[in-house]
């Protein structure tokens, strides 16, 4: 029963979406285990692009079974719009499944995220503003509302009501913002209720019995592992836990029942939002990786914060997850930069540490160390083989391998599904295992 975890292994944006769309081609099941849509995650295939923020990548695969877990928080509204641009571009979306046990980002999340963030000043975090932390927050306190009340709009608008009144209450005395209109969002919610109820289902037993069976289940992360809530640059992280515990967690699977975890690594660092970013660039080097790797977030356009790789995330993100694999994306962006470099460790006070150092803030205190290496000049987009890479772009390869600690089993040279060159495919190393 091969289980696999796709993970990003720095602050997101990876190109996980990709790469699921091109594991999903050999598995029967994708599923989402944490974040809603705060994700982007960018599918293209052939002519059609597509942008996903809560449906699992693995929609581009006719047949297979995708699953919104319970980890998840899922807003009604947008996920309804998601589904009519999917269905738009002519994909099937018979077999999505929605966790019952999901929570749900109601419009007063939104309208709460973003008065927080106004309210932070010079300390915002930089959220999406897609109120994923005040739904979080409210299923800590165990006053969320889960998609299981859908299947029940009599029940659900009674609670809601409540619930609705009381945000309103914050909004209004606390961040002075206007009372949201509560018949009018009921409104809107009753037809996206309806449209999504017949999706909803225990997606664990789902899960659990293909496992049974033994169908190839993935586990789609988003965000990434410094965005972790627990493991990430607290406070400037997202508010669950894209590491690989998740994936259990947020699905309602075992530990035992996961074969394999593979680590999605962007060739450079990028971030959005605030907080520490030791390997930035704001140069002539950054503005490279930006405009070569199209750098603007898939969900809220911003412009990303660029800088050089680094493998001090890396190998923490390795060691959190137990990574078996690497995927390795973007590495074309990096053609026509004369010299590279990899940041191995951090200069904190006088001594080097090649740890990861915990505390968020000690960040803005260290120095990157960094080994140089050559660049190149040839566009990679058309390689297809490891041997036809030129001989620096698998030097740099293969450094970020011995200091990951990780071999890379796959690389993609550009977005297309074909620009890819395949190593060792992550399905049958798990065989092998
Ligand atoms: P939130 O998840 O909207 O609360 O945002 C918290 C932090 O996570 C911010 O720095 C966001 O920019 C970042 N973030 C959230 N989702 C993503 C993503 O899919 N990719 C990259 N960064 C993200």
């Amino acid at each position: 029963m091969p289980a696999l975890i796709v993970l990003g292994a720095q602050w997101g944006d990876e190109g996980k979406g990709r790469v699921v769309d091109l594991l999903a081609a050999e598995a029967q099941v994708v599923a989402r285990y944490q974040g809603g849509h705060n994700a982007g995650h960018t599918v293209v295939v052939g002519e059609r692009t597509l942008k996903l923020h809560q449906i699992p990548s693995g929609i581009t695969r006719p047949g297979v079974l995708c699953v919104i877990g319970n980890g998840t928080v899922l807003e009604p509204l947008a996920l309804v719009q998601e589904m009519d641009e999917v269905a738009g571009l002519g994909f099937d979306l018979e077999a999505l499944r929605i966790s019952r046990a999901a929570q749900l980002i109601l419009p007063y999340h939104q309208a709460l995220d973003q008065a927080q963030e106004a309210g932070r000043g010079a300390a915002a975090i930089g959220t999406t503003g897609r109120g994923i932390g005040p739904a979080y927050t409210d299923k800590a306190a165990r006053s969320g509302l889960r998609a299981e009340e859908l299947l029940n709009f009599d029940r659900f608008a009674a609670r809601f009501r409540q619930a609705a009144a009381a945000k309103n209450e914050v909004l209004t005395r606390v961040y002075g913002q206007p009372a949201l209109d509560i018949e009018a969002m009921l409104a809107q919610l009753q037809p996206a209720a309806a449209r999504l109820a017949p999706h909803v289902a225990d997606t664990s037993l789902l899960v659990h019995r293909a496992l049974a069976q033994g169908q190839r289940v993935l586990f789609e992360g988003a965000q990434g592992t410094l965005l972790d809530i627990d493991h990430g640059t607290y406070p400037f992280v997202t508010s669950s836990n894209p590491t690989a515990g998740g994936a259990c967690v947020g699905v309602g699977v075992a530990p035992r029942a996961i074969n394999g975890v593979l680590g999605v690594v962007k060739a450079y660092t990028t971030r959005v939002g605030a907080g520490p970013f030791p390997s930035e660039r704001c140069d002539e080097v950054g503005e490279h990786l930006v405009q070569m790797g199209a750098e603007f977030g898939t969900t809220t356009g911003r412009r990303r914060r660029c800088g050089w790789l680094d493998t001090v995330i890396v190998r923490y993100a390795a060691r959190l997850s137990g990574f078996s694999g690497l995927a390795v994306t973007k590495l074309d962006v990096l053609s026509g930069l004369p010299a590279l470099r990899i940041c191995t460790g951090y200069r904190c006070g006088g001594a080097v540490s090649e740890d990861w150092v915990p505390v968020g803030y000690a960040l803005d205190d260290c120095e990157p160390v960094y080994e140089d290496l050559p660049g190149w000049s040839e566009s990679l987009r058309d390689v297809r083989r490891w041997e036809d890479l030129p001989p620096a772009a698998r030097r740099y390869v293969e450094r970020l391998e011995a200091l990951a600690g990780v071999p890379v089993d796959l690389i993609s040279v550009g977005p297309e599904r074909e620009q890819l060159i395949v190593r060792r495919n992550p399905w049958d190393v798990m065989r092998e295992t």
